[in-house]
């Protein structure tokens, strides 16, 4: 009685965390594109991003240690290394990589991040928006 008591629960265990495993990837996966996120930036910035902008913008050094480039290479169309722990990254170009650019919270939480290890503050929406531009023209 216990033992098919206790089964049946870790049955619908199993059911309801596959369930929301299904579910996480759902909403966590493929909620934005890498044309949607040009558009956002562009758009908040109130100007069309500059490919040309977002390449000198993804190379310079910004004053410290690091560009963007350091750990995303130079064009970032290929494996990249993080520059302290030796962690490979994925191609950041779109074109070289599917998964790019597919996840709002994925892009929010990296731009974030790389943001202040290069510049020591939050990249701007126009910046964004530059980066976008670039990276979305290497084909
Ligand atoms: C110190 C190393 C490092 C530097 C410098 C760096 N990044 Fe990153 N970046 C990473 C790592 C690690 C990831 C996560 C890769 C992964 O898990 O797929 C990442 C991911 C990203 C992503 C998410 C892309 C996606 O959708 O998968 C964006 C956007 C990004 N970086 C932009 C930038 C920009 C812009 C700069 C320069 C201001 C920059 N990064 C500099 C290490 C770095």
């Amino acid at each position: 009685m216990l033992f098919v008591h206790s089964s049946r629960l870790s049955a619908g265990l199993l059911a309801a965390m596959l369930a929301s495993s299904l579910w996480s990837t759902a909403v966590h996966a493929a909620d934005t594109t890498p044309a949607a996120q040009l558009q956002h930036w562009s758009a908040q910035a109130g100007t069309p991003g500059d490919a040309a902008k977002g390449q000198t913008f993804f190379n310079a050094k910004h004053g410290a240690e690091w560009s963007c480039a350091s750990c995303h290479n130079t064009p970032p169309t290929t494996q990249g290394k993080h520059a302290n722990t030796g962690k490979l990254i994925a191609p950041l170009a779109p074109a070289f990589n599917p998964k790019a650019f597919t996840d709002t919270a994925k892009v929010d939480k990296w731009f974030k991040r790389n943001c202040n290890d290069v510049l020591s503050r939050e990249c701007s929406a126009g910046e964004k928006a530059d980066v976008l531009a670039y990276l979305n023209s290497l084909k």
